[in-house]
């Protein structure tokens, strides 16, 4: 079968419901925000978000940004202290993310937070967005929407270069106006210089920076769950004390996917892992996974998880 170069559709009611069909089906759509273009899924749905880190090719799970509707949808989400909620008074709807302990009851697929116990959350400014996040009727996870390595896009047209036929659908409505990511706030530190900027900020909080949330081999961050117990990779039998986790015909105590399907192991790898951790073995085993597609980017979390 050819592939279908992405339809790219103008801002507007039929695009938008268009669009809310596609997430609500579990697929991805490209859409602008007021800072640049994000590949946005149902962040509920492990599946769909496993098809982003597949489109992007991303070699690493980062975790993503949730992007909600308003404050109460936030709060439904994260908990807020009195810090984020003077901050997120003043500039949301807006383009700062903040960093959150996540709500235990908050529905987020685990592989949105990589596995941790915060979230990163936003209500953006942008008409789009605002509008497919209504239409959705869901919380929107969304990275930036070009391939991995590839530079950050302002309009529909870089995205349909940058990603071609792995986005079926782009709202399009013109250039981004920030051009750059959200600032990101966690606490009273800015991980990540944006448009909202350390001295807007301190007009509310006395912010400091502090390391930076992009670096050159993103999967060197520590903002990755990481298993309390030694892993091994490309285990086929066990000893007495493993956990087993198993992929395609190495069926293990746990599977990341019993049919052996990458993008399918990819939604439940954090999940998995935290069962690993929590069951009565000491130590954790996991079966040979394809170094084929988002394979990668799993091998590439589990060869860390191993090394330390
Ligand atoms: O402007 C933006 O923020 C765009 C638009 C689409 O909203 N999105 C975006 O997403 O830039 P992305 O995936 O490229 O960047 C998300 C950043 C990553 O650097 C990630 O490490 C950080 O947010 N992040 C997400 N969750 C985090 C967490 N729980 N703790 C620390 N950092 C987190
Ligand atoms: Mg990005």
């Amino acid at each position: 079968m050819e592939a279908q170069p992405p339809v790219i559709r103008a801002f507007g009611d039929a695009g938008v419901a268009e669009a809310a069909a596609l997430i609500r089906a579990g697929g991805m759509v490209a859409v602008p925000t007021e800072t640049v273009y994000g590949l946005a899924a149902d962040a509920r749905d492990a599946q769909a978000v496993a098809g982003i880190y597949a489109a992007k090719g991303r070699p690493s799970f980062n975790p993503l940004i949730v992007h909600v509707a308003d404050i109460a949808a936030a709060e439904a989400i994260a908990t807020f202290d009195e810090d984020a909620r003077a901050v997120v008074a003043r500039f949301w709807p807006g383009p700062l993310t903040l960093v959150l302990p996540l709500r235990a009851d908050a529905g987020i697929a685990s592989l949105v937070t990589a596995g941790l116990d915060t979230v990163a959350i936003r209500v953006p400014a942008h008409r789009a967005m605002q509008a497919l996040i209504a239409a959705s009727g869901a919380p929107l996870a969304a990275p930036s929407a070009n391939a991995s390595n590839a530079i950050s896009p302002t309009c529909a047209a870089h995205v349909a270069a940058s990603l071609g036929s792995r986005v079926p659908l782009i709202i399009n409505d013109g250039a981004t106006v920030a051009g750059v990511e959200s600032t990101i706030l966690a606490g009273r530190t800015i991980l990540r210089p944006g448009p909202v900027t350390a001295e807007m900020l301190r007009d509310v909080l006395p912010v400091a920076p502090g390391r930076t949330a992009h670096v050159s081999a993103p999967g060197q961050l520590a903002t990755h769950y990481a298993p309390a117990k030694p892993l091994r990779l490309d285990a086929t039998q066990v000893s007495a004390d493993e956990w087993l986790i198993g992929f395609g015909a190495v069926a293990g105590d746990d599977t990341l996917s019993s049919r052996g399907d990458v993008v399918e192991a990819a939604a439940r790898l954090f999940d998995t892992l935290h069962r690993a951790d929590a069951s009565d073995r000491s130590r954790i085993a996991v079966a040979p996974v394809p170094e084929v597609g988002v394979g990668v980017a799993i091998n590439d979390r589990l060869r860390r998880a191993a090394h330390r």
